[in-house]
């Protein structure tokens, strides 16, 4: 097994071999001057089992660079490869929303396959019916369990929670820290009609007195997030905390949280966080970073050696990974 680790995220990909215990691949991304890109693989992986771990933050740039390390690595003469995308990109765009809009997410799975991807990993896709774009396997994973540990580290066993969706898309993903930890559900009514511009109108279940804790999948601009703090907080929730897996925190996002209600957010390593970017969360008091590099790390080893993956998601595993 090799891993080769592309730019877009390298203290993940460095975490996960440090995990592994291994030595990623040498490899080499340049540019040309007009900005074209050309990766090279300097070692032989002929007959290797490869993992390429790229995240998608910013898209359009990493995109490429994945399918050209996957080329690289197929002409290397790979025995098999695996994407290892940890923010999966363009996954918003899974569907015909709106007449003459493209499939892009699907265009992708296309493209990835075309390339010579073997198999896909991933976590917290945005709709995880986006497995079904692929012909091959895709293992995904979820921080459901990343999550209920950030919970439990702060509640300090006082009063009840609720854990809250920002939206209907997300209730799903807070059905574990029902089951697990008892956490009362509640779910925002958002309402959004351009992209990046969302309306938090309402919220279903009762957040009055609780701490509550907002789960989103990512966060953008931050507007969703924020939006729906300022509406909880103004329902009786005694706190606010929030929880996201794939932190992009566009434009002035940061200052949006750092200004918000949110006493404390859970942010993943699925995308890298800048070190500007951190420091103002910070400074705001209200950061707390959470790896989610020991997932990916035991996925793939188990991937490598045919041994379920699915085993990661029982609550026993997780705790002794
Ligand atoms: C949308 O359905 C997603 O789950 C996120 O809520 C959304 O992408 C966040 O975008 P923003 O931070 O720009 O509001």
């Amino acid at each position: 097994m090799r891993i080769i680790i592309g730019n877009a995220n390298e203290p993940l990909g460095f975490r996960i071999c440090e995990y592994l215990d291994t030595k990623p691949v040498e490899r080499k991304l340049t540019r040309f001057a007009d900005g074209e890109i050309r990766a090279q693989i300097q070692e032989n992986i002929r007959g290797k089992d490869i993992y390429i771990i790229q995240s998608t933050e910013p898209p359009a740039e990493n995109y490429m660079e994945l399918l050209f390390l996957v080329d690289a690595a197929r002409r290397s003469s790979a025995r098999r490869i695996t994407a290892v995308i940890p923010y999966f990109g363009y996954a918003r765009q899974d569907r015909k929303e709106q007449p003459r809009v493209p499939i892009s997410s699907k265009l992708l799975a296309n493209l990835l396959e075309t390339a010579g991807v073997d198999r896909i990993l991933t976590m917290d896709l945005h709709a995880a019916q986006i497995q079904g774009f692929f012909k091959i396997p895709v293992d995904h994973l979820l921080s459901d369990m990343v999550f209920d540990e950030f919970v439990m580290g702060l509640i300090d066993k006082q009063g009840p929670i609720v854990v809250v969706s920002p939206d209907v898309g997300g209730v799903k993903r807070l059905q574990h820290s029902n089951d697990e930890l008892g956490a009362d559900l509640a779910i925002i009514h958002k309402k959004r009609d351009e992209p990046n511009q969302s309306e938090a109108l309402n919220i279903i279940g009762d957040v009055k007195d609780k701490v509550a804790f907002i789960r989103d999948d990512i966060i953008d601009t931050g507007g969703s997030l924020v939006k729906a703090a300022k509406l909880v907080k103004e329902k009786g929730a005694s706190k606010v905390c929030a929880f996201c897996t794939h932190a992009l925190l566009s434009r002035d996002a940061v200052d949006k949280l750092a200004n918000s209600c949110i006493e404390t957010i859970g942010l993943t390593d699925t995308v890298r966080l800048p070190k500007s970017k951190e420091s103002i969360l910070k400074e705001a008091g209200i950061l707390q970073k959470v790896t989610i590099s020991h997932l990916f790390a035991r996925a793939i080893n188990n991937i490598h050696h045919e041994s379920s993956v699915s085993v990661l998601f029982e609550k026993k595993n997780y705790l002794n990974l």
